[in-house]
């Protein structure tokens, strides 16, 4: 790059002043049609394959919807196309009516209503549970320096609640590095929780877990739903029978089949691409 090419970036505000650009704010977030997520006519392709092609998926305020489908139909790029770390080649991603995720950056998404829960869990191992979710706290609470003496009784009773849904009030003081695969599983959606998202995207929560840590888990993502919404991506189907409302069956970037367990299952088309694996 030569100098004037710098200065010239250095002049781009989008650039240079990223930070301050407007947030969006979740109030503005309108549901009056029932409905927080949109992907309409979504597609998107990596080297000429098409990993999203042509996909129309609708989630209801306050809905649990599991996701399933045989390995690359595109489940976790749908996910990394909401939460925009991939950008769709055509379509539109709204959150409710108003909401264009298209125009918000990764970091803006993920700080203004919608957390995403990747496969593996990435806790402080060295910190306490409690400290784990006091990190996770939105705006400059996460500051190390100014933790203990900012922590509010509001901040204090928000974590409290927290360790009580995420069934970890016992573990509160262990370090997080102690607590086992699922309990680890299970703080990682308390600090998720701790920045109040209306919609939780959760990629294959249950693997690697034991019965009854898979249990606990259906319970923890049951409990979830209502308040806000929860889009669960999983492969074992006794854990997405334990849970399921709606399932949405992707095969090959698009919507195979939706409905209830029951009428997945015997769709002679998902029988088929489930059989054909
Ligand atoms: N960044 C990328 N570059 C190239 N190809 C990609 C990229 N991301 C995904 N793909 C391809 O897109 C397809 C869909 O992948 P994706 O990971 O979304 O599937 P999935 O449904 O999550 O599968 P699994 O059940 O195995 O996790 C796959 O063929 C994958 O190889
Ligand atoms: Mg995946």
């Amino acid at each position: 790059m030569n100098a004037l090419e710098q200065l010239r970036r250095s002049v781009d505000r989008d650039e240079v002043f990223e930070f301050l650009r407007p947030k969006i704010n979740v109030r503005d977030l309108d549901l009056t049609h029932g409905t927080i997520l949109y992907l309409e006519d979504v597609s998107v392709s990596f080297d000429g394959f098409k990993a999203i092609n042509d996909l129309n998926l609708y989630i209801d305020a306050g809905e649990l919807r599991c996701i399933i489908g045989p390995n690359g139909a595109g489940k976790t790029t749908m996910m990394d196309i909401i939460t925009g770390k991939t950008r769709p080649d055509t379509g539109s991603v709204f959150f409710g009516q108003r909401i264009d995720l298209l125009k918000l950056s990764e970091p803006e998404i993920a700080s203004n209503g919608i957390g995403r829960k990747f496969q593996k869990p990435t806790v402080f191992e060295y910190h306490t549970v409690f400290e784990n979710l006091e990190l996770a706290m939105e705006g400059d609470k996460r500051v190390w320096p100014t933790l203990r003496a900012t922590l509010s009784g509001e901040d204090k009773d928000h974590i409290d609640e927290t360790l009580t849904t995420i069934g970890l009030q016992e573990h509160a003081q262990a370090y997080a590095g102690a607590l086992s695969h699922g309990q680890k599983q299970w703080l990682e959606i308390g600090m998720l929780l701790m920045q109040n998202p209306l919609l939780l995207l959760v990629d294959e929560p249950v693997a690697g877990m034991t019965h009854q840590e898979m249990d606990r888990t259906a319970e923890l993502l049951t409990s979830l739903a209502g308040k806000r919404s929860v889009v669960v991506v999983e492969h074992d189907m006794d854990f997405v029978r334990s849970i399921a409302r709606k399932v949405t069956v992707l095969h090959q970037g698009s919507v195979l089949a939706e409905g209830s367990m029951d009428d997945v299952q015997n769709d002679p088309k998902v029988v088929e691409v489930y059989l054909g694996e």
